[in-house]
């Protein structure tokens, strides 16, 4: 499909503190970028053929866009919270269409399947019913009020707890989760994957976290994660078909896809086609 409705998002490109002054080669939407440190210090994002592109930097990466962004970044506020750990959790590379690996994110029911006795186990494997909407000032999806037991909620976590969630959708390649923070009740763990799609078929995954959590070391907050994106990404690539199909009854969705079926629903209104399917009518 087309990649213009969504030429002018941001993408995430790299993360912040492994660039390099020699720069590295990737690949935005099709095309060849080279992120780079510039001598001021500063993320430079180019072309092959040396056309600058735009860049912000934030969330402890590189973002850009091969067009012209009309607004900023999207704003996560918890991210300038004191006290949180930001972790960057590095990069997982999927052979899968960008916004399949959103949708996934934003899926619940596949943690006692996927994520077995970590973020769900059998037989607690119900989704209670939760309230999805498109937030019209924000242009945002937005699902709350969702609740899953968890064997291992968190790194942060002992024990199996029923878990809050909220999930967030402010880009079509970015979903931004908040969770129930073990060691703070009434605070929000923030969890969020950015995705940078490298073609339609073809994504790294750059999850990011800001986190209350003192104790656990820095290594085990990146593994754990890690092993988490690791079982997503053999779902991922086995799924048919490949790019997201965006035509109502192409899948079936059941109550636990509710998120799923909005994100979708907002992808379509916007023309957000790229790694999408359309059954031609
Ligand atoms: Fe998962």
């Amino acid at each position: 499909m087309s990649r213009d409705a969504m030429i002018d998002e941001w993408y995430p490109v790299g993360l912040l503190s492994q660039l390099l002054p020699e720069g590295r080669e990737t690949l935005l939407m099709g095309e060849t970028i080279r992120v780079s440190l510039g001598a001021d210090g500063r993320a430079k994002v180019a072309t092959t053929a040396g056309h600058p592109l735009p860049v912000t930097e934030r969330y402890g990466h590189v973002w850009s866009s091969l067009g012209q962004p009309s607004k900023p970044l999207f704003d996560i506020p918890e991210a300038e919270h004191p006290g949180r750990r930001l972790v960057d959790v590095g990069v997982v590379r999927v052979r899968c269409s960008p916004l399949r690996a959103v949708e996934n994110f934003l899926d619940i029911a596949h943690f006692p399947f996927v994520h077995t006795d970590i973020l769900g186990a059998e037989p607690h494997t119900e989704v209670e019913s939760y309230k999805v909407e498109i937030r019209e000032e924000a242009d945002e999806v937005w699902a709350t009020q969702v609740k899953f037991y968890q064997p291992q909620a968190a790194k942060s976590a002992s024990g199996g707890i029923t878990t809050e969630y909220m999930y967030r959708v402010p880009a079509p390649t970015c979903s931004v989760l908040y969770k129930t923070c073990p060691p703070r009740p009434g605070e929000w763990d923030v969890i969020t994957l950015f995705v940078q799609p490298l073609t339609e078929e073809l994504c790294d995954v750059w999850p990011w976290m800001a986190l209350y959590d003192d104790d656990t070391p820095m290594t085990d907050l990146i593994h754990f994660q890690q092993m988490i994106f690791l079982q997503d990404r053999s779902i991922l690539e086995n799924q048919i078909p490949r790019r997201l199909p965006l035509d109502p009854g192409m899948e079936i969705p059941t109550r636990a896809d509710l998120t799923s079926v909005a994100y979708r629903r907002w992808l379509k209104r916007h023309g957000f086609t790229y790694g999408a399917q359309l059954v031609a009518r």
